[in-house]
């Protein structure tokens, strides 16, 4: 077990969880600072909402440990942790209005009606919707009633807010305006909130860390730009951002990286594998130019769009199709054309290609 680290507002150590056969959650490590903003990024089924259940109180880790503002609230119930939820279905109570939904939570916890009315104030000026206090509920539009849930959540001050997946009823116009407003509520209040999401733009908009979730662990945990820059696996490569990659085998190496032989060619990596081993060797589509380089490859243009501020060229490279951004500006090759492209070894990513196979 590794021991909490005290100046951590939230810590969760070595938790797991199983159902049945299936493990959930494999030894997850995640510690937040007071008013950070971490987005736990996966695809379906990976575990993230039991993740965020778990710091909830609603389901019970089989190992490890949960921490809050200090105290152990691993087996504490989901009442008595001050955590906020906002699902994506806003479970808003149909019978009550506006500021009966928003008040709700403090009520329960037997505060004087001034006081409560003063913080369900306070909340709906926050999501500006002030004037709606005695609206009832099925009077309001889907990004209202997000933002109803959202004041709910913060009238009561919790020590974190989890939202799990709570922009994805909205459509993509309003989730977009919601999502830069979201971040700069939170950072204005000073709120620790977790989001889950499946969208990639979306967990790179509204975090200071992001935590790549894949199989029930987390594999990798950074801030946005060093996510994109450094991916840890080949996993984190594909699901953040655009990457062309290939695989070949090592046939040489030496302390300055190896090479790697792959369908369309050797191609060098900045980093040292074992002879014969399995290699991943990818890029970023905007460090590839039509021009000989560092890495050089020939192929086949097959499309060339032209998108404003940039432009497209997939190339087929002996058959693995290949992304290549240029500016939007730039004569592009027609179709069918044969062209040299290549990107530099300083934006040469490799990652061993038994992880994850
Ligand atoms: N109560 C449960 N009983 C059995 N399996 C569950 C239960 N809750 C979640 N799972 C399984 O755990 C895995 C992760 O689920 P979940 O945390 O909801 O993933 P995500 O939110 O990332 O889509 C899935 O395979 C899901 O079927
Ligand atoms: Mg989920």
């Amino acid at each position: 077990m590794t021991a909490p680290d005290a100046g951590l507002h939230l810590s969760i150590s070595n938790v797991s969880k199983r159902f049945g056969a299936t493990t959930v959650l494999e030894d997850i490590h995640l510690g937040m600072a007071k008013g950070e903003l971490v987005t736990l990024l996966g695809p379906s089924g990976c575990g993230k909402t039991t993740l965020l259940r778990v710091v909830a109180g609603l389901t019970h880790p089989d190992t490890g440990r949960v921490e809050l503002a200090g105290r152990d609230i691993t087996r504490a119930p989901p009442y008595k942790r001050n955590v906020g939820v906002v699902f994506q279905s806003y479970a808003l109570f149909p019978h009550l209005d506006v500021a009966g939904n928003v008040g709700f939570g403090l009520k329960l916890r037997g505060l004087p009606k001034a006081d409560i009315a003063s913080a369900v104030h306070r909340a709906l000026s926050l999501v500006h919707l002030e004037r709606y206090a005695d609206r009832p509920i099925r009077a309001l539009s889907g990004g209202q009633q997000q933002r109803v849930a959202l004041a709910r959540a913060i009238a009561v001050e919790p020590s974190v807010i989890l939202f799990d997946e709570a922009l994805s009823a909205l459509d993509r116009k309003l989730r977009e305006a919601m999502q830069s407003e979201l971040r700069h509520l939170l950072t204005q209040i000073g709120a620790t909130a977790i989001f889950v999401t499946h969208d990639q733009e979306e967990a790179l908009t509204m975090s200071d860390r992001v935590a790549v979730m894949y199989k029930g662990r987390i594999d990798q945990l950074a801030d946005p730009r060093t996510l994109y820059d450094q991916p840890a696996t080949a996993f984190a490569l594909s699901f953040v951002g655009q990457s062309l990659s290939l695989k070949g085998k090592v046939v040489s190496s030496d302390a300055d990286g190896s090479v790697v032989e792959t369908s369309a060619g050797p191609l060098r990596v900045p980093r040292r594998f074992l002879r014969g081993s399995s290699v991943i060797v990818a890029t970023r589509p905007e460090h590839v130019t039509l021009t000989a380089g560092d890495n050089t490859l020939t192929g086949t243009v097959v499309g060339a769009t032209f998108q404003g501020s940039r432009s497209l060229v997939e190339i087929d490279a002996a058959g693995t199709r290949l992304t290549a951004e240029m500016p939007g500006r730039c004569t592009l090759p027609e179709r069918g054309e044969t062209v040299i492209f290549s990107w530099p070894l300083s934006e040469t990513l490799s990652f061993s290609g038994e992880e994850h196979a």
